[in-house]
């Protein structure tokens, strides 16, 4: 099985880091268009694997992707990411060419790769990757949902005084600041619901911080954050890997699905060896319904600008 990570920035590279570790593959590429970085970044991993016992072989390549060729998943990371005070939608003109050269050339060598989008403005991203591809939709994946849900459980867990990973919460809808949906009615504490415990004051909070999760640590980084994008990124490849159909919200291409139609949006979906295999219909009130299709108004009109490029 092989794998390929494009874009060996933070995101990327941390991708890939959690890949090897976790050896959901044998082979591992890390791709990049910088003269060197991938390719030492790649022997820096490498450098790891007799510390931390893992043998998935991973190396690096300057653009050369004849070296992805047969790559079951692709991940792409490429593109700018946002300084202190940008939105993810500011990125559009510079990664929209990057992003569609890479799906096309991704595509040359690996027609039967599984696609799953990181780069920004995530939710157009995958509709371009969508679009330049013409890959069956089930096979394009938008990452921005799993890292947000992942956000809003950290959240949940600070106000709880609880471990994250004891608690099921999902953000749906887009992957920015004011698009994204935290379902704070469905989240629970295992299986006790989490507005049990918070008033609605501190149920505000958690929705406002997890809406501008990515915001708050380009503050205080001076970029955009890595570990978390990187993390869910290989929580996606490991589900398709080993075909766990574990439940993530992950962006994909709606045809009627939560009342939207030619979009990719942040619905949860079973990810297996198929890529998003099911969509999961939550019942949502006419409340989250309607921020929903405000979130996909706004996607839309982002997907629009494509077509001034
Ligand atoms: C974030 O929210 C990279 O979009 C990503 O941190």
């Amino acid at each position: 099985m092989k794998v390929t990570v494009v874009g060996a920035g933070a995101v990327g590279a941390t991708c890939a880091d959690n890949i090897a570790r976790k050896e959901l593959c044998t082979e591992l590429v890390l791709l990049d268009i910088k003269e060197g970085l991938a390719e030492g970044k790649a022997q820096d991993m490498m450098q790891t694997a007799a510390l931390l016992g893992f043998d998935t072989k991973v190396t690096g390549s300057t653009n050369d992707y004849a070296k992805t060729a047969g790559s079951s998943v692709v991940v792409i990371t490429s593109g700018i990411p946002r300084k202190p005070g940008m939105t993810r939608e500011e990125l559009i003109g510079t990664n929209a060419g990057i992003v569609k050269g890479v799906a096309e050339n991704i595509l040359k060598y690996s027609p039967d790769a599984i696609i799953i989008v990181i780069s920004n403005p995530m939710d157009t991203m995958t509709y371009l990757a969508l679009k330049a591809t013409g890959l069956p939709k089930n096979r394009i994946i938008g990452m921005g949902g799993t890292l947000d849900s992942s956000r809003f459980k950290y959240q949940l867990s600070q106000h709880l005084g609880c471990s994250p990973a004891d608690l099921n919460a999902v953000v749906v809808g887009g992957h920015g600041d004011t698009t994204m949906i935290p379902l704070i009615r469905y989240a629970t504490w295992n299986s006790a619901p989490v507005t049990d415990f918070l008033n609605t004051e501190q149920q505000q909070q958690v929705i406002n911080d997890t809406m501008v999760g990515g915001a708050t640590l380009t503050k205080l980084i001076g970029t955009s954050a890595w570990y978390a994008p990187g993390a869910a990124g290989a929580a996606l490849v490991e589900s398709i890997v080993r075909d766990q159909k574990k439940l993530f919200t992950c962006c994909v291409n709606l045809d009627g699905e939560y009342g939207q139609k030619d979009i990719c949006l942040g619905v949860p979906v079973t990810i297996g060896k198929n890529g998003w295999e099911i969509i999961i219909d939550f019942k949502l009130n006419a409340e989250e319904q309607a921020a929903f299709n405000k979130s996909a108004d706004a996607v839309r009109n982002m997907n629009e600008v494509l077509n001034t490029l």
